[in-house]
């Protein structure tokens, strides 16, 4: 059991999660049309993000690799009687993804906990469809603080935004947006951006 599995079932009681989920998405509807699109939410854990899009978007797979959180995630599908929304235990140090895929990926406040950020944003960049969208939100560099439980499953103490712009390079994402979206307030606050690269083949 992960520090997410036990986490699952009391996930959705902290508002400040909520909030966050909705800064996301409300930046992400601003700047993106996600009518009728298939969208990937990884590291979705209880869903959070999926519960703000899938009324307007054709389809979303939430993907994590937290048997707990997707339980709960499918506990709150079925009581809704959601049907555009499915879930999928992944890895993301381990297990790939199908290419041309996904209209829009985006991962919420799960980047810091990835081995290898550029790997996983080169395999999440090749399952998108030709002009599909990366969407990371995620910590600003911090002083490893941030998490009060610990950091054993912590991989990144944050990211400096220029470090996500090289990311984004090497995978060949134009940038649309990438800017501090939000602030964490804890026992001092923590800044979050919001990146979001569009993908052009030709
Ligand atoms: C901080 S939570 C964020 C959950 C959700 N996006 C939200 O905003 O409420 C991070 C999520 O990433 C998942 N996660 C961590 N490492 C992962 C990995 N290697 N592969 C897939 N999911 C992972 C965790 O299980 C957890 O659900």
């Amino acid at each position: 059991m992960n520090r997410f599995d036990e986490l699952a079932k009391e996930w959705d009681l902290k508002p400040e999660r909520i909030e966050s989920a909705l800064k996301t998405t409300t930046k992400i509807k601003e700047l993106i049309s996600i009518k009728d699109k298939d969208i990937l939410d990884y590291g979705a854990g209880t869903g959070l993000i999926c519960f703000q899009l899938f009324e307007e978007v054709n389809s979303i797979i939430a993907m994590d690799n937290s048997q707990g959180m997707l339980d709960e995630l499918n506990r709150k599908i079925t009581k809704a009687n959601i049907k555009n929304i499915s879930t999928n235990l992944h890895n993301a140090n381990s297990d790939t993804f199908t290419k041309n895929q996904f209209d829009l990926i985006v991962t919420a406040m799960t980047l810091h906990h990835i081995k290898n950020p550029q790997r996983f944003i080169l395999d999440a960049t090749d399952a998108l469809k030709d002009g599909g969208y990366l969407v990371i939100s995620d910590l600003e560099s911090e002083d490893g603080t941030f998490h009060s439980l610990g950091n054993d499953d912590v991989e990144h103490f944050g990211f400096d935004k220029e470090k996500i712009r090289t990311f984004f390079k090497n995978a060949g994402l134009d940038i649309v947006y990438l800017e501090t979206n939000e602030t964490i307030h804890k026992h001092r606050d923590f800044d979050v951006f919001l990146a979001i690269g569009k993908l052009s083949k030709n």
